[in-house]
């Protein structure tokens, strides 16, 4: 795609900070195989109160992407991908030095790379002070990965296509008190997809319209009852130890209980704080890896993130 100049709408910022938040998926359809290798699916995708922190500085000759966490990071990760990009598609001629703090687990199915590199492209814009609009921001991110685009705007949405198809949903009213599993090793999305292709693993038809009816209907009960996720047959078939989390969840009181997009976190959603925290305190140290408590967010408000 060609360089699209796009208007400058502000006043350059020196330095930005922008938080990336993760994701978990409720309920998550997988349609069938494309020919381009990717799976069409439908999923609801809320983000939730674990972010990675990101500060973006101008003035830098080339893009530099800096993290204490994960020292090897080369110019194949997605935050230093998602600033070559903005480059190369706002025709905006720059630098840029990223920090990047990492709190969200890698390879849990939080969406964290993904969110990093739609923190990139916001903070980029807001630094070299342009707006290309929603749809533009939204079409790079689809470059960069299936989950990116969601993260533009964060909140709760509905994923369609390979889930780079965004539509916003109205926000759970109801209280979004979340506890997340996260083992010690991650799973591959790709190995996880090519898992799916098996006969025997993959689900029948799910009834994501009445997950959809339901999460309009806001009882936690009713919708957690009603979660579902095509992608735990392959990942349970690669960490079975995973089947022993959810339940455990169960049993502790969640209304219901998911693998995270394609794992190997699983998340229970709880009716309330005090349930939530309780069932945490049950399940400390049952099963290796971490614990993480975190709450629904509300989607991000325009630019309102990001601080000088
Ligand atoms: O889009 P992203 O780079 O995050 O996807 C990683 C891999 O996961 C893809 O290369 C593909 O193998 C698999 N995938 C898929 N269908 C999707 C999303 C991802 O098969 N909808």
């Amino acid at each position: 795609m060609a360089a699209a100049r796009v208007a400058r709408v502000a006043a350059p910022a020196a330095q930005v900070r922008i938080h990336a938040p993760a994701k978990i998926n409720l309920g998550l359809e997988v349609l069938g195989r494309r020919p381009d290798g990717y799976h069409e699916l439908r999923t609801i995708f809320q983000a939730v109160s674990i972010s990675d922190r990101l500060l973006l500085r101008r003035g830098h000759t080339g893009i530099r992407v800096r993290c204490p966490a994960l020292p090897a990071l080369g110019p194949d990760n997605l935050a230093h991908r998602a600033a070559e990009l903005f480059f190369a598609r706002s025709g905006v001629d720059g630098g840029v030095a990223i920090d990047l703090e990492k709190r969200i687990p890698v390879a849990g199915g939080l969406g964290g790379g993904s969110s990093d590199a739609a923190a990139v492209l916001l903070g980029c814009c807001r630094l070299f002070g342009v707006d290309p609009g929603e749809e533009r921001l939204r079409a790079w991110a689809a470059e960069l990965g299936s989950d990116v685009p969601f993260f533009i705007a964060g909140g709760a949405a509905l994923g369609t296509g390979r889930g780079e198809i965004i539509r916003e949903l109205p926000p759970w009213r109801a209280p979004g008190e979340v506890l997340i599993q996260i083992p010690p090793a991650g799973l591959s999305t790709a190995e996880v997809f090519r898992r799916l292709d098996a006969p025997r693993l993959t689900g029948g038809r799910r009834a994501f319209t009445i997950l959809l009816a339901l999460w309009r209907e806001q009882d936690p009960r009713r919708f957690g009852a009603a979660l579902f996720n095509d992608l735990e047959g392959p990942a349970f078939s690669l960490a079975p130890h995973l089947v022993g989390v959810k339940a455990a969840l169960l049993e502790s009181g969640a209304c219901g209980a998911q693998l995270c997009g394609s794992g190997s976190s699983v998340a229970g959603l709880f009716e309330s704080a005090a349930a939530a925290d309780g069932a945490r305190r049950r399940l400390r140290g049952r099963f290796p890896g971490s614990m993480m408590r975190a709450r629904f967010l509300p989607q991000r408000r325009r630019w309102g993130v990001v601080k000088r």
